[in-house]
């Protein structure tokens, strides 16, 4: 299959790619290159003849025409967007144009595109969306694909727009889309901005391991690699028009999940005295900051028999060795604006 991933030079587009080349798809990667990205997290596909990268913003519709026609895919896997839910906090500008008119313009160029090719009903429009859309849970019971939309932040607001945007362009023109909303995902080229890279980076600093409020919001949390690979198993399997939750099945509070990465740490590269942990500093709450999201998997697991391969403890002891061996590319990330500084505190 030809696939059009947008945002393939991010943490979870790269995931994609990089799958989608090694089980001999042909990937066109389409990327603005935002603070966000970073080409060498497709390093390792970069000149496999499968894979072609298109410099371009989705928000450039003429560019989208062109990039279509060119390249010809059979579907579409669009994951370009503003993902940090603290930058959207201070400037949700972005977050509007890139998630919301962005996608807007990815809709319309596809439906051309799909027109132009007789409305083929293989082609796919994959649109790919968070589980924060469904607002935040009490203690009790869990997201499914039926919960009522309920966005909290300018981050989740904006794609809950897009996803309203893509069911509206499925039953008014009969677009062949399918829905995807993931929950937290951690992993190799995850951008030193988010929770796990943050822990791990400032562990080995020696500096303050920072936890938003009283640390026991509850996140579900999946690893990138099993996320690319649900993500793959519904652009083939899923049935058309129909959404999926995917999530890690593992649930965990952030106090307890960096508590997790600590004890990792210690283990594998332990301090001269005293452990990671002692590092832990409560600082001031996220405004707006969701309690607890836990994805129900049961349409993944009984439609399309698929699982996350890895618990959160596996899929973080590979993920912090993956950081001890890659130090060149964290460096180079931790100098990109805003990187390191505490974003997102005033409502
Ligand atoms: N990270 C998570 O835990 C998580 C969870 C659920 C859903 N998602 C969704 O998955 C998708 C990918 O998330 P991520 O964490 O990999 O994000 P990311 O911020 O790491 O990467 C986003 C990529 O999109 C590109 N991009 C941004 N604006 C663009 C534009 N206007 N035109 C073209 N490219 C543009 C960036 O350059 C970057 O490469 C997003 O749609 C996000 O909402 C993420």
């Amino acid at each position: 299959m030809k696939i059009l991933v947008t945002g393939g030079a991010g943490f979870i587009g790269s995931a994609v790619v990089r799958l989608a080349v090694a089980r001999g798809h042909r990937v066109v990667n389409l990327d603005a290159l935002t603070y966000a990205a970073c080409l060498d997290n497709v390093a390792e596909v970069a000149n496999s003849p499968l894979y072609t990268f298109e410099h371009g913003d989705i928000r450039d519709r003429a560019a989208l025409d062109r990039i279509l026609e060119t390249h010809k895919p059979d579907a579409i896997m669009h994951l370009a967007a503003e993902s940090h839910v603290d930058r959207s906090i201070d400037g949700p500008g972005n977050f509007i144009e890139t998630n919301i008119t962005g996608t807007y313009h990815m809709l319309e160029a596809a439906r051309a595109y799909w027109t132009a090719q007789g409305r083929p009903n293989t082609f796919r429009f994959h649109h790919i969306s968070t589980d924060e859309v469904f607002g935040s849970l009490g203690p009790a019971g869990m997201f499914t694909e039926d919960t009522p939309y309920d966005p909290r932040s300018p981050y989740s607001a904006s794609k809950a727009a897009s996803d309203h945007l893509v069911r509206a362009w499925a039953e008014t023109y009969g677009l062949p889309v399918v829905l995807t909303n993931c929950s937290n995902n951690y992993g190799p080229y995850h951008f030193p901005e988010k929770l796990v890279p943050v822990v791990i980076l400032n562990a080995l600093a020696g500096k303050p391991l920072p936890i938003y409020g009283d640390g026991a919001n509850i996140r579900d949390w999946l690893y990138v690699e099993d996320h690319a690979d649900a993500l793959l198993c519904v652009l083939e399997r899923g049935k058309l028009g129909r959404s999926y939750n995917i999530g890690g099945e593992n649930e965990r509070t952030n106090l307890k999940l960096v508590k997790t990465i600590c004890g990792i740490l210690d283990e594998k590269r332990p301090r001269d005295s005293g452990t990671y942990a002692d590092l832990i500093t409560f600082v001031a709450d996220r405004p707006g900051h969701d309690a607890r999201y836990a994805i129900d998997p049961a349409r993944m697991n009984t439609e399309l028999g698929w699982h996350p391969s890895v618990t959160v403890e596996e899929g973080l002891a590979l993920t912090v060795q993956w950081y001890l061996d890659n130090e060149t590319w964290w460096r180079a990330l931790q100098a990109r604006d805003g990187v390191g500084e505490r974003l997102g505190k005033t409502g």
